[in-house]
């Protein structure tokens, strides 16, 4: 999707509706500040949890101050057979603005999955002029998260396949220009109300979720088009509500009346696999698809739910992305105008909730499109991205970290109440056992101290901030999940600068949370901006071009490591792990992590950590450092929270005062601990990671490469910003496609060594 730094007129992945009056942190009375620091200075363990020893211990108390360096071998697994492999023993890939995929010498990158495949026996090959059809039996667009479902010989589930799987594929969006998604479309399609349903239609199949089986075909990977476990979820799909919003007025709609079921997930971005096997895919931007009457404050008396839409971004009045509900009377096109029309008192003569239906963690079974996908709103309802487990330990709860996307937001956890049992990793019923861990819990959100510490703030009725919460009074449980942003407003969580993946070290349990960049920090903030705080502390300027950039422009990456205090569970230790920016920025106020040309970056977006390697591979999705390189992912070998320094940083204010702001920042990545692996083509951004048991290939997904292309110049392709996938040899036609895409090494060898 694109940045707010290349945003057009309207952004709708820049949305900020956060006017609630949370306080930076330098405000926040810190309650147990007895809680000593990890901050120590120089290299400490990450634990032997690194060499394959149970996990149970990887929130241990890190003080063992041994100066053990990340490891070579791999940390998880079965013992390798293999000789140990150096990681990170390849050779950095340049910056580029090539329209083309780059990886190191020695490795092979193969497209294998682009927008318009066929998932369906008898479905057309992808003629890619935009007259294509039959969406809801292809592959869709804008592929964004993804993971790998192991497939046996006997058609079940397996861990240790390596060369046949599922890939289930989130496919966010589609490239516009205005309302018309113009690359779906021969003539580029109407971007003027009312849209032809013919086009609706087809842009709401594009979206959504593809399972798809993949195999190896001696040394390349192939689609298996016709395969039984193929399938789609549209943005039209039936889908269940589960958790305390089922049932609950707030999901009462002429569709669902009984407040159990919505259609379609929307603007599917991050993912997460769970330890029992099943797929999460994370609804980031649903709420621009939706369209209120310019009434609809007074329509609905003024009463709470207004406050609801406003904070998750829907003014009275506010246009639809697509205009998909001008498309005619039919329900599905009605059913995104979400003003109060009808006589009910409750909701079930329109569609005034139907908003309330988006915007969760949904668990898929990929292997088993029979069993109905379910909508986890205990997860909280907001911009979501992944959804990242720590490794499940018996006798344990479940817990999962989550990133809201949007300026000021939040990161949040979901703590399970059950606990669990290694027993439910091989049931048959996965979904039945999503019940039991993703239904019942307690959600948190951040709150982040200046002096390194934080605190998880508990989401429910029964912390008093939430339940007394003056500018909401929440109803019940249901409320606080489907307004989770309200409730953490009410308990006063740190608003951050745009929180996307999370990701959690299987080395040492420790959390990565990437934040992408924030456009509207400011050191004396007016309106909707945000002081530097601790967390989220630089303010400066980059040039792109002649053009400046100010706020946080290139992101940054924070990190937690849980306490393990006896009864300590709600606090963490954090620092940052990177700052993007330029190489040549000044090292003491915007490249605090001194990055070299081999590592510069900026965007951050995806985060994943290999459970092969251990290596954490980080992907780019920027609009600020693309005068110089395309969209990127690297390959890290992290240390730990406090292995770096404090840093204070001194701003100028309008008064004639100063603002001092500390910060902790990371050990500066030497040049075998952060790595450029790939840069891909032009205009995309690179999401989505994955890979084989074995670790030797690994999906990576290109999303919307040439996506600044004119529509103006839809009919001379040499115009296009980009031609990528047909310009590597993939497929019909030459306008771009978002695509999946396999990289392996030419030696047969791991991943990233
Ligand atoms: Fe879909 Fe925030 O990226
Ligand atoms: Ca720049
Ligand atoms: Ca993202």
């Amino acid at each position: 999707m694109k940045t707010n730094m290349d945003a057009p007129v309207v952004d709708f992945n820049d949305e900020d509706s956060n006017t609630s009056p949370n306080p930076t942190f330098d405000a926040v009375l810190q309650t147990r500040l007895s809680r000593r620091r990890i901050l120590k200075g120089g290299m400490a363990t990450v634990g032997s949890a690194l060499f394959g020893v149970g996990l149970a211990g990887c929130n241990g108390d890190g003080d063992d101050d041994s100066d053990v360096d990340s490891p070579d071998t791999p940390p998880t697994g079965a013992p390798s057979t293999e000789p140990p492999e150096k990681l990170l023993n390849f050779g950095a890939v340049p910056k580029s603005l090539a329209d083309a995929v780059s990886v190191p010498s020695g490795y092979t990158a193969q497209v294998l999955y682009g927008l318009g495949d066929p998932l369906a026996a008898g479905v057309l090959a992808y003629k890619n002029d935009g007259t294509d059809n039959d969406f809801d039996k292809r592959a869709g667009d804008h592929h964004d998260g993804m993971e790998w479902f192991g497939l046996g010989a006997d058609n079940r589930p397996s861990a240790s396949s390596t060369d046949r799987g599922l890939l289930a594929v989130n496919h966010e969006a589609t490239t516009n220009e205005g309302l018309s998604s113009f690359f779906l479309h021969a003539n580029g399609g109407t971007s003027t109300l009312p849209r032809p349903a013919a086009e609706v239609d087809k842009e709401i199949a594009i979206h959504g979720v593809s399972v798809v089986e993949v195999k190896k075909a001696g040394n390349s990977w192939v689609t298996v088009p016709d395969s039984v476990f193929n399938f789609r979820l549209t943005a039209l799909s039936e889908i269940e509500i589960a958790g305390p919003a089922r049932g609950n007025p707030l999901l009462v709609t002429k569709y669902s009346p009984d407040a159990t079921r919505t259609r379609g997930t929307l603007n599917n971005c991050g993912t997460g696999k769970t330890p029992w096997g099943t797929f999460l895919t994370g609804e980031e931007n649903w709420y621009g698809y939706f369209t209120r009457d310019a009434a609809d404050d007074a329509a609905r008396g003024n009463d709470k739910s207004v406050t609801s839409l406003r904070r998750y971004g829907r003014n009275q009045g506010a246009a639809s992305r697509h205009g998909w509900e001008s498309a005619g009377a039919d329900d599905r096109y009605a059913r995104w105008i979400i003003s109060q029309s009808g006589a009910s008192a409750d909701g079930s003569d329109d569609y005034r909730n139907e908003m309330n239906g988006q915007g969760y963690v949904v668990e898929v079974d990929a292997y088993d499109r029979s069993r109905k996908a379910k909508k986890r709103s205990a997860l909280g309802r907001f911009a979501h991205e992944s959804a990242a487990f720590r490794t499940a330990v018996a006798g344990q709860p479940i817990i999962v970290y989550m990133g809201d996307d949007a300026r000021g937001e939040y990161l949040y956890k979901w703590v399970s109440s059950a606990n669990w049992d290694h027993a439910d990793a091989d049931a048959i019923s996965r979904i039945a056992v999503g019940d039991k861990y993703l239904d019942n819990g307690t959600l948190f959100a951040a709150q982040f101290s200046e002096d390194g510490t934080g605190s998880w703030l508990e989401l429910s009725m029964q912390n008093s901030a939430v339940s007394g919460y003056a500018t909401y009074p929440f109803s019940d449980q249901a409320d606080v999940a489907v307004n989770a942003r309200l409730a953490a407003d009410a308990a006063g969580a740190t608003k951050m600068d745009r929180p996307e993946w999370c990701g959690v070290n299987p080395a040492n349990g420790e959390l990565y949370c990437t934040l992408t960049n924030n456009s509207s920090r400011r050191v004396d903030p007016t309106g909707s901006q945000y002081e530097p705080d601790s967390a989220n502390p630089r303010v400066y300027t980059d040039m792109k071009g002649g053009a400046s950039q100010t706020g946080n422009p290139n992101g940054h990456i924070i990190r937690i490591k849980e306490s393990a205090a006896a009864g300590d569970g709600d606090r963490f230790e954090w620092d940052v792990y990177l700052f993007g920016a330029q190489a040549d920025a000044d090292v003491t106020t915007v490249n605090l992590s001194s990055l070299t040309d081999d590592q510069d970056f900026s965007g951050p977006d995806g985060l994943v950590f290999s459970a092969v390697t251990g290596l954490c591979w980080l992907q780019t999705d920027d609009g600020a450092y693309t005068d110089v390189t395309n969209c990127m992912m690297l390959a890290a070998r992290p240390g730990q929270v406090g292995d770096g320094a404090k840093k204070s940083l001194t701003y100028p204010k309008g008064d004639g005062s100063t603002l001092t702001v500390d910060t902790y920042v990371g050990k500066p990545p030497a040049a075998e601990q952060l790595k450029r692996f790939l840069v891909g083509p032009v205009g995309c951004e690179i999401t989505g990671f994955c890979e084989t048991p074995d670790g030797k290939a690994i999906f990576v997904n290109i999303q919307h490469p040439g996506e600044n292309t004119d529509q103006a110049n839809l009919a001379d392709p040499s115009k296009y910003t980009s031609q990528w996938p047909s310009n590597a040899g993939y497929g019909a036609g030459k306008r771009p496609r978002s695509a999946t895409i396999v990289i392996t090494k030419d030696d047969g060898g791991r991943i990233g060594t």
